[in-house]
């Protein structure tokens, strides 16, 4: 059923006194499977999603940095899937991209998952298969590795964001794959959700120091987040520490995008806090926090960043440079591109369902966009030459972005890449194996933004 708010925090609770040792011997068992539950806001009817135990978003799943992890995927859905584990740098064999890592485990099938888990952070899952529909329709869930210190908190939410596009009956709005949205900004939802309910309230302490794990599994939507009641820091972005905690204004969070925050609650007991996503110039709370009581702390001070992720060293200087630019879409367009090893022209491709390209091609192909030796940097400026924003997600490694000025951004698996900006990204490939390159945007990467990069061994 539906993640309550009293799950979350008895899920929570129990991990923390009961580590996953117990992991190593018994693999969780994770079935993808339909279920009724009851999405839309009362009084609708249930709604028939596809979920991680039948639940949307699925279980919360937890592991200690290094531990081994340890899942069996089982499909009780009627179609093929896979679970790709996004941002753990992983050997590339449990990645989970169908005909690329594994082959797609059938209804009725079984497969495990099985890696250590490097990173300390907020990862999050989902299936690489007719990803559209399958996320869409509730298949994903949230992966929180912890630190062997555990932060200096008072309570600790995962907060999972979603949109869907839902009929007045509550059922899910077809096509999954509709022209207009491969096209355009993607299959944008009209109900807004937080841990797949219309308002996610939590309660705190006046005082409390919180940590807020956020994940944005929209297939599509960007949030715009801000804090009332709340004095926030970012201290980690997809999963990796900040350096420097920063103080949280606005945040801006893409698909498939991670924000760790530290919360002090300001609002005094009696009163609301709220996480508030912002639409043209409107607060919506996405989730509201009662404050009752008085923490038994003074107001703690700016936190101290979370201990860093080993992370290897760029050579800039030495770097593979290849180029991305992207073409495609509504009001842009493109003259032609090659898919399937054919050149077509936009008529041809459009019959296709294909829009988009990456350096004049879409969709994937059987030549990497490039291949670096192990242990080589590689620098990718990524040109945006298209009227719509893409959230561009690299697997198996995190990446930082060489500012203009030569400065380097924090280390992340997925960059907002805004139209008409070129944005340069660099990262060691120093994970072997094919991996791919795509937008998160779900719809555009089904309509040709796909692509994927190989590292020898
Ligand atoms: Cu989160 Cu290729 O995906
Ligand atoms: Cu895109």
């Amino acid at each position: 059923m539906r993640l309550s708010r009293r799950d979350v925090l008895s899920g929570l609770a129990a991990s923390a006194t009961l580590p996953s040792l117990s992991w190593a011997a018994t693999p969780r068992v994770l079935t993808a499977t339909a279920a009724q539950v009851q999405l839309a806001p009362q009084g609708y009817p249930e709604t028939q999603i596809w979920g991680y135990d039948g639940q949307v978003p699925g279980p919360v799943l937890r592991a200690r940095q290094g531990d081994l992890f340890q899942v069996d995927l089982v499909n009780d859905l009627r179609e093929p899937t896979t679970i790709h584990w996004h941002g753990i740098r992983l050997p590339n064999a449990m990645d989970g991209v169908p005909g690329m890592t594994q082959a797609a485990v059938p209804p009725g099938g079984r497969f495990r998952y099985e890696f250590r888990v490097p990173d300390a952070g907020t990862y999050w899952y989902h299936p690489h298969f007719n990803s559209v529909e399958q996320i869409s329709r509730g298949l994903s869930g949230v992966l929180i590795v912890d630190e062997a210190e555990p932060s200096q908190i008072d309570a600790e939410h995962a907060i999972v964001l979603d949109d869907w596009r839902l009929t007045q009956e509550a059922g899910f709005v077809t096509p999954f794959d509709h022209r207009h949205d491969l096209s355009h900004a993607g299959r944008i939802g009209n109900y807004v959700t937080a841990n797949g309910q219309d308002q996610l309230s939590l309660t705190a302490r006046s005082g409390d120091r919180l940590r807020l794990r956020l994940v944005n599994i929209a297939t599509a939507r960007i949030f715009d987040l801000a804090l009332s009641g709340l004095r926030g820091w970012v201290v980690a972005l997809d999963g990796m520490p900040l350096d420097a905690p920063q103080q949280m204004e606005r945040l801006l969070l893409a698909p498939a995008q991670r924000a760790d925050i530290i919360a002090d609650v300001t609002a005094a007991s009696g009163q609301e806090a709220f996480l508030v996503s912002v639409e043209r110039g409107e607060g919506f709370a996405m989730a509201s926090i009662t404050v009752q009581g008085q923490t038994d702390h003074d107001l703690l001070a700016v936190p101290d960043p979370l201990p860093p992720n080993e992370m290897p060293n760029l050579d800039l200087g030495a770097a593979r440079v290849t180029e991305l630019v992207m073409q495609g879409g509504a009001m842009r367009g493109m003259q032609s591109a090659r898919w399937q090893g054919q050149e077509m022209s936009m008529r041809e491709l459009v019959q296709n369902g294909q829009f988009w390209s990456f350096n004049g091609v879409a969709g994937m192909t059987d030549t990497p966009l490039l291949t670096a030796a192990r242990g080589e940097t590689v620098r990718i400026p990524i040109q945006n030459q298209t009227a719509f924003p893409h959230a561009m997600h690299l697997h198996g490694h995190h990446f930082r972005e060489v500012l203009a000025d030569g400065a380097l951004g924090p280390w992340r698996d997925t960059l907002l890449v805004h139209a008409d900006e070129t944005r340069h990204i660099a990262f060691v490939a120093d994970n072997p194996g094919d991996w791919m390159f795509h937008c998160h945007m779900l719809s555009h990467q089904m309509a040709g933004m796909m692509s994927w990069i190989r590292v020898t061994a």
